[in-house]
């Protein structure tokens, strides 16, 4: 297909290398982002695709003996990993613009490519298809990462009730069926990945499986829908209830990639902290309620019309007196660490509660470093709004990068953060964004 390549193998290369993986927590002397703070937003931004449904759904291109079109599909760094991935099991890829071409329908192996996947924690989610397309698969045994242990026992779990066995060797986890069969699955804890696992798993299985205590994230949803449009035949959708009758295999399909919850989340807390406005373009707001309920009640105001959220901040920043993250639609754990930053701006004493991951405050030394009055004790964090300095500060982790980010525009003086190769996994390109939106950000 002609147009825009894929990146080049030794583009890419470099592209990975730098991506680097969640575990190199700490890497000194990769990119840095430079945030002049203290300038109110006053402009707007296109939100780009959604990372946490482009992955899944490419996993999903697999059990497609054919080519799967994903039109809007993020360039960020994770989704290249995830295209470098199908490409080691061969698939071929294209790229043409944001429009994303999968052909899967020679694949050469089961066998995902170990330094690769072990670079992401969600190339777990190819095990279901892997089985589905093979009947057997190799992955990496994704290790934890800094905000969290990020365990595997509920992906395993729900594999197994479709007749997979598993066993973990040097590192590697090995998956088998002898083709994989329909059955009853229930959650006791509901998990996005194990969920998608499980649908993926399901949807060319042999026989009809249930599947309750499902998590109910938009981008399980959105997995279902591109399933359903490439011929699965799954009900219950947005529900924790999932019913899906196994079909012998997807058809080729063209699907829009919905645009990214977490990434026009990040924005709205821009405009927060610096008291702007700001328009975003294209935000899934109906995606958006609990971090819009939040945003109000610091001050924020907003209209939604036509494609547009229009966003008036020059009210904000009162404190929250409570918040906690939750399963959606609760208050997301990925916009967690981003609000605690603009929480540190504001007037009296917020408190947050972190209940999906064990160390999502990983950030909280850093915002620290900046000025930021936080005490932590266990799960709850203790915010004391006040000002914030500029200062050099390291990005650790994705979402923990962008809060840094967002905690330098309502900083005096110049942020900088290291490490930019985290905040790149998610954000196409935090800095042009930001930009956009009337803010003076460098990348060097
Ligand atoms: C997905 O991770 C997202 N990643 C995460 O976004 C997001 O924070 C998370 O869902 C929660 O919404 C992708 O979609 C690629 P979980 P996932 O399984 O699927 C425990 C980002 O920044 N658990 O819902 O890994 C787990 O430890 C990333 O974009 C088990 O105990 O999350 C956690 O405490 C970060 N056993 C909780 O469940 C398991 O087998 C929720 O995890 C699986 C999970």
């Amino acid at each position: 297909m002609n147009g825009e390549e894929s990146p080049r193998e030794g583009e890419l290369h470099k592209i990975i290398s730098d991506s680097i993986s969640e575990s190199d927590a700490g890497v000194d002397g990769l990119g840095r982002i430079r945030i002049t703070g203290g300038i109110s937003l006053d402009g707007e931004v296109k939100i780009q695709g959604s990372k946490n449904a482009a992955l899944p759904i490419m996993a999903a291109a697999l059990l497609n003996r054919g080519t799967t079109v994903l039109k809007g599909c993020p360039r960020i760094a994770d989704v290249f990993l995830m295209e470098q991935i199908l490409c080691g099991l061969g698939a071929t890829t294209c790229w043409q613009g944001d429009t994303l071409e999968i052909c899967a329908r020679e694949l050469k192996s089961c066998v995902a490519d170990k330094e690769l996947g072990e670079k992401m924690r969600s190339s777990i989610v190819l095990l279901g298809s892997l089985l589905g397309r093979w009947g057997e698969g190799v992955l990496p045994f994704p290790g934890g990462c800094v905000i969290g242990a990020r365990p595997i026992d509920l992906h395993l779990e729900a594999l197994r009730k479709l007749g997979a066995e598993f066993k973990e060797e040097e590192g590697c986890l090995y998956g088998r069926a002898r083709g994989l069969r329909g059955g009853e699955i229930t959650f006791h804890r509901s998990s996005v990945g194990a969920t998608q696992n499980a649908v993926l798993g399901a949807v060319c299985a042999k026989g009809t499986t249930v599947i309750r205590g499902c998590s109910r994230e938009p981008e399980v949803s959105w997995l279902c829908r591109f399933l359903n449009q490439a011929g699965g035949q799954i009900r219950g959708i947005g529900t924790s209830c999932l019913e899906i009758r196994g079909v012998s295999g997807l058809h080729d399909t063209v699907f829009q990639i919905p645009s990214d919850r977490i990434a026009a989340g990040t924005y709205v807390c821009a405009s927060a902290i610096t008291r702007g406005k700001g328009i975003l373009l294209d935000p899934p707001v109906g995606e958006m309620g609990a971090l819009l309920k939040a945003y109000e009640k610091i001050g924020g105001q907003y209209m939604y019309k036509s494609g547009k959220l229009f966003l008036c901040s020059q009210r904000a920043l009162g404190p929250l007196r409570w918040l906690e993250t939750g399963i959606y639609p609760g208050f997301p754990t990925d916009l967690q660490s981003i609000f605690l930053a603009v929480l540190t701006c504001a007037r009296g004493e917020s408190r947050i509660r972190e209940n999906i991951f064990e160390d999502r405050f990983k950030v909280v030394p850093q915002l620290q470093k900046m000025g930021a009055q936080i005490t932590l004790d266990g799960r709850m964090a203790r915010i004391r709004g006040g000002r914030l300095f500029g200062t050099l500060v390291k990005a650790e982790e994705l979402r923990g990068g962008a809060a840094l980010v967002i905690a330098g525009l309502g900083a005096e003086g110049e942020t900088c953060v290291e490490n930019r190769e985290f905040i790149e996994r998610g954000y196409e390109d935090i800095s042009r964004d930001l930009n956009d939106l009337g803010a003076r950000t460098q990348k060097d």
